[in-house]
């Protein structure tokens, strides 16, 4: 549960401009102290915190940022109505004990004068990438400039977007970022819902039907339980659960190596099984990891 400021709470502190955190964060670095960032476009919920609280374990202090990023939402996209709720996310960062927020302006990240993005070849290509053409490049890009602001030693993110995660792994070693990548598992409500700042989008008859991935994905876990791994087999189940709910538009179904984000014929090494469909008018994604276990398969949600 997240908590909300208490008086005695220290207060985090805001950071507007990229000098003043430039200087925080080195002097953080000068004290050798370990900086933990955890980026986010507010609408803060336990998916967030879970990413805040791993990554207090290990380091101090930790950076999280809010900005909702307007280079990887397509004109069609939903960068207006994107929840924004900064009070609320700061108390709730207070609560934890965030010793900074950094909170830049549009302005401050994407001066008239910005010119240049980074994008990562052939994994941003397909699922997401081809739904969202120009998202990957837009979360690359204002990643790796929060990495040359804060250069953190380790950086937060969550499993349920696990493409996005794979491809900031693979920008930040080859462009040998110190920043090492933690992927954080996926936070989901009672009935298996995967927390998303986008569920607030939801009716409450959409709410109903958008366990509908989740419960294709754990229809999927059974039947690898049961030892199937062809591929195939195990998404045409996924599909008739998810299809059984009304409201429910599948977009992908795949199944795909961890690694190369390509589709596997049959379950092998580790997976993801990965979900995208509209509930209503609201885009959900989500996904269950799939580990080689000896000779057989584990399915985590
Ligand atoms: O996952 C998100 O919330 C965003 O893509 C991120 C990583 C904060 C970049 O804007």
């Amino acid at each position: 549960m997240c908590r909300c400021a208490l008086p005695s709470d220290p207060p985090v502190e805001t950071i507007h401009t990229i000098a003043w955190m430039k200087q925080v964060a080195r002097e953080a670095r000068a004290k050798e102290r370990i900086l933990g960032f955890v980026p986010t476009m507010g609408a803060l919920h336990e998916g967030h915190l879970s990413l805040i609280r791993e990554a207090q374990k290990g380091c101090s202090p930790v950076v999280a940022s809010i900005f909702v990023n307007p280079t990887q939402f397509g004109p069609t996209e939903d960068f207006q109505k994107y929840p924004r709720t900064l009070e609320a996310d700061r108390a709730v960062l207070e609560g934890l004990g965030v010793e900074y927020l950094f909170h830049p302006s549009r302005e401050e990240m994407y001066p008239n004068s910005f010119r240049t993005s980074v994008s990562v070849e052939a994994l941003g290509e397909r699922l997401e990438g081809r739904s969202r053409p120009g998202h990957f490049r837009g979360v690359t890009t204002v990643v790796l400039k929060f990495f040359e602001i804060i250069q953190p030693r380790f950086a937060f993110f969550g499993r349920k977007d696990a493409q996005q995660a794979r491809i900031i792994r693979q920008m930040a070693g080859d462009l040998n970022s110190d920043a090492q990548i933690v992927v954080c598992p996926i936070v989901r409500e009672q009935d298996g819902l995967a927390l998303s700042s986008r569920n607030a989008y939801l009716s409450e008859a959409e709410r109903r039907a958008a366990t509908a991935l989740y419960e294709g994905l754990d229809a999927l876990r059974k039947d690898v339980d049961s030892g199937t791994l062809d591929a195939a087999r195990l998404l045409t189940e996924l599909r008739r659960v998810m299809d059984a709910r009304a409201g429910v538009a599948i977009e992908y179904t795949e199944i795909v190596d961890a690694e190369t984000f390509e589709p596997v014929v049959s379950l092998r090494r580790t997976c993801y099984a990965l979900v995208a469909a509209l509930v209503g008018k609201t885009r959900l994604i989500d996904n269950a990891l799939i580990e080689q276990d000896g000779e057989s398969f584990r399915v985590t949600l």
